[in-house]
């Protein structure tokens, strides 16, 4: 059975063909990392403008490279929650058209079981049941999956994602977006000890929630420091004087960061900043992952998301797994990101006969865990 799984949820537009064999034909991923960039994140209505341009291109494309035209196709595959809803509603109505064109089965995908389902396909073994831990610009979410379409919230952040926190740090840092891999590089030349940032709830091992407002806060008074701005925050850190808030505080901000980039004093402590930062939340992400595993009795643990591409997170994360002999499973850097590949756990739904009505519809939001 052959499967063409599309992914438009945030800003990545995305297509891919795969089997139900979990064979991989092609992937195309279109990423919008330029349009958001000036903006330090991701701005809702230009993402699903720009999804509009590509997803034809990228579905063309993902055909091209697999060999094959619509008619070869089983089904279509599409994430329809959570996610941006301008955004998703691009993907899910390509995806309709095509069933309808094609007269073939429309398969819902959820986007997060999708990110943990990329270390079943990648690892080729069955995973589940496991903890999983999704980690990205959207999400940080502990879930006990029993199956591939079986998952239970155990936890999740309280405020920011993980990866909004790196995206917002990094603004504060002067560093390019998106912060992720920008904070990782800066990192690898500081200290992570030499700012001691707070770990909030990590002490509570029942509770298995995450939060990062006051470690993103901890940040900003850091860099006020490392400004001589003793006691003062100042409003924007940016170093982006173009931008209107940037222009409308220029009396409030004396230099920023970029201005002084080329100074080695700065240079070091921005990546001693990002270190600390960085070892802070990598700090809560394994210890809530272990302690959702201790809860849970389960042995595996997968870990999926835009964060788990952090190199450092990934190498806590395996020596913690050696030490307690728990099987550890971190999707390849490539399928960390959005992208549709992860999409193929739409095979298991083809499988267990979960096939859509036309009248389908998105859902952006997010499960919360009852209080
Ligand atoms: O999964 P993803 O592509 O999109 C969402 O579903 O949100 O994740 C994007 C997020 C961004 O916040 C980005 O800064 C973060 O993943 N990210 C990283 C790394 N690479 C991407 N965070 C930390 N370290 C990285 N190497
Ligand atoms: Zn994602």
């Amino acid at each position: 059975m052959t499967i063409l799984t599309l992914e438009t949820t945030c800003d990545e537009t995305a297509a891919a063909v795969v089997t139900d064999r979990l064979e991989v034909l092609s992937s195309v991923v279109a990423s919008q990392d330029d349009l958001h960039r000036r903006f330090g994140g991701v701005v809702p209505e230009i993402a699903s403008r720009a999804h509009v341009q590509r997803i034809l291109p990228v579905i063309d494309e993902a055909l091209r490279k697999a060999g094959l035209k619509l008619a070869d196709l089983d089904a279509v595959a599409v994430a329809n929650t959570p996610g941006l809803a301008g955004s998703l509603l691009v993907g899910l109505v390509a995806a309709k058209a095509l069933c309808v064109a094609g007269e073939i089965p429309l398969v819902a995908v959820n986007h997060l079981q999708a990110h943990i389902y990329a270390c079943r396909l990648a690892s080729r073994q069955e995973v589940f049941p496991c903890v999983g831990l999704i980690v990205s610009g959207g999400h940080t979410s502990l879930y006990r999956c029993g199956g591939p379409l079986e998952f239970e919230l155990l936890g999740s952040t309280i405020d920011d994602a993980a990866g909004e926190a790196f995206d917002k740090v990094a603004g504060m840092l002067g560093l390019p977006y998106p912060g992720g891999p920008s904070i990782e590089r800066a990192a690898r030349r500081g200290n992570p000890k030499a700012f001691r940032f707070p770990r909030a709830l990590l002490r509570d091992e029942e509770r298995l929630d995450f939060s990062f407002s006051g470690l993103k806060t901890a940040v900003r008074y850091g860099v006020a420091r490392l400004l001589g701005q003793k006691g003062t925050v100042p409003f924007s850190l940016r170093g982006n004087r173009d931008s209107p808030q940037a222009t409308s505080q220029k009396g409030t901000v004396p230099f920023s960061l970029r201005e002084n980039w080329d100074s080695p004093q700065v240079t070091s402590q921005v990546a001693d900043l990002a270190a600390s930062f960085q070892e802070a939340v990598v700090d809560c992400l394994v210890g809530k992952a272990f302690a959702a595993l201790r809860q849970t009795g389960l042995p595996t643990l997968c870990v999926g998301g835009g964060v788990a591409a952090n190199a450092r997170l990934r190498q806590r994360l395996a020596e913690q797994a050696d030490r307690q002999g728990i099987r550890l499973h971190v999707a390849p850097i490539g399928l960390c990101t959005d992208n549709a590949v992860m999409g193929a756990i739409a095979a298991e739904r083809l499988r267990a006969g979960l096939i859509e009505d036309l009248d389908l519809d998105v859902y952006p939001g997010m499960v919360r865990k009852p209080a």
